[in-house]
């Protein structure tokens, strides 16, 4: 077990009308002047942008606002968000959407009070110290932005997707309505269910995992997810499930199942590639990867494969440790494909990558061959390589 800190200091109202409250949230964290930032139009269809402006008028909080973030957000929207704060004399961001949204926020928030370039921070040429306070109404359950203190940025000019971590990013509060995410369509539901668990999985598996109340809550956690993913694809409109999931995609990223543990991550840093390249959803691109990155790294942990495969995945326990996993990994890649993920990338952009595109993203993962990822094993661009023609 790892010396760790567990940092969440996200303030979160989950229920039922939560966005109702987000005036009172905005001025409870010292906000003034918001940015109210979404995506491409969902929650202005939905009427929940207007419920938000009414909340905040209420409130007696000036607003102005910014749509029009894409999923795999780019830079350049972040660029506008910057001026605009400025010129604006904006002093709280609040993101209503999804990741993509939060994300953007994010970045704006690290941008405005920054002298150079944003890109800097996603580039590791420098480490932000000052941001605008950031709040979420999230949308939808999956990459867990609301409380965690990352976000990814896509640069549209070189398809380089990186993600910077930094705790003053972490938002001030999280507005959470499982009812917002009923119109979510079932592909981004079962994306975000894979995220979800990846988050989940990413910290599961890696050098030290000897914690046995993290290990528990991270199965809870993944059991609870799978359970419930297939109930809100054929019921939408289930509250309970949605707010399981919800919970989960909240906690699965906020460092509750890593406390003790040390992580992998190589399976996100392989599909930020294949995001970048092809500007695929993450969760299906997560899907699409983890099989091949499980059974290439297997060997060096057969036993924790073989405890989620018994634990989570329901698989008996007799057999060697090897076969176990085996079939724990096998039992995974099923549940995805019962959500309608895709299992390889021939399946994800519709076609086997080219030799050059799998070059170019072991090039890109790899900086150049000068960085390796993961921690159950080390990954150089060579590895990296292999695991995407495992699942071309
Ligand atoms: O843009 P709109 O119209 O809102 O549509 C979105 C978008 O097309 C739609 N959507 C969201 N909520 C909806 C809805 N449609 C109907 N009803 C709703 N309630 O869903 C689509 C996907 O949205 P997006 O925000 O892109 O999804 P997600 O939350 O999965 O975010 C993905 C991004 O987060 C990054 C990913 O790499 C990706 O760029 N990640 C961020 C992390 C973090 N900050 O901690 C960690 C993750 O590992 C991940 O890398
Ligand atoms: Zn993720």
């Amino acid at each position: 077990m790892q010396d760790f800190i567990y940092y969440a200091p996200t303030k979160v109202l989950f229920g039922r009308g939560a966005e109702l409250r987000t005036g009172e949230l905005v001025r409870e964290a010292g906000g003034r002047r918001v940015l109210i930032h979404y995506g491409g139009g969902s929650a202005v269809r939905s009427g929940l942008i207007a419920r938000v402006e009414r909340s905040l008028d209420e409130a007696g909080i000036e607003h102005i606002s910014l749509g029009g973030v894409v999923p795999n957000p780019r830079v350049g929207k972040v660029r506008e968000g910057i001026e605009l704060c400025r010129r604006e004399g904006v002093d709280f961001l609040l993101a209503v959407g999804g990741g993509s949204v939060i994300d953007s926020a994010k970045a704006i928030a690290y941008g405005v009070p920054y002298g150079g370039d944003v890109w800097d921070f996603y580039a590791g040429r420098a480490k932000a110290v000052k941001a605008l306070p950031v709040g979420a109404v999230p949308t939808i359950p999956a990459a867990g932005s609301e409380m965690s203190n990352s976000s990814v940025i896509t640069d549209e000019a070189t398809g380089l997707k990186r993600g910077y971590g930094n705790d003053i990013s972490r938002c001030r509060f999280a507005a959470m309505n499982p009812e917002l995410t009923f119109t979510l369509p079932p592909y981004q539901t079962a994306c975000g269910a894979v995220d979800i668990m990846m988050h989940t999985f990413e910290r599961y598996f890696g050098t030290e995992a000897d914690m046995p109340l993290t290990d528990s809550m991270a199965e809870a956690l993944l059991r609870t997810v799978i359970e419930s993913a297939p109930k809100v694809l054929e019921h939408p409109d289930d509250y309970l499930h949605r707010a399981q999931i919800m919970w989960a995609g909240a906690l699965s990223h906020n460092g509750l199942t890593g406390c003790g543990n040390s992580g992998d991550w190589a399976t996100h840093k392989l599909e930020h590639e294949l995001s970048g390249m092809f500007d695929v959803a993450h969760g299906a691109g997560l899907a699409a990867l983890w099989g091949s990155w499980a059974r290439y790294v297997m060997h060096r942990d057969a036993g924790r494969f073989a405890r989620l495969a018994v634990n989570v995945m329901g698989v008996d326990a007799t057999g060697t440790q090897e076969q176990i996993a085996e079939e724990g990994i096998a039992a995974v890649e099923r549940f995805f494909r019962s959500l309608g993920m895709p299992v390889s990338i021939s399946e994800l952009i519709g076609r086997r990558p080219t030799d050059a595109e799998i070059a170019e993203m072991a090039d890109k993962c790899s900086d150049g061959d000068s960085h390796t990822v993961g921690g159950l094993l080390r990954l150089g661009r060579a590895e990296m390589e292999k695991i995407y023609r495992m699942a071309e």
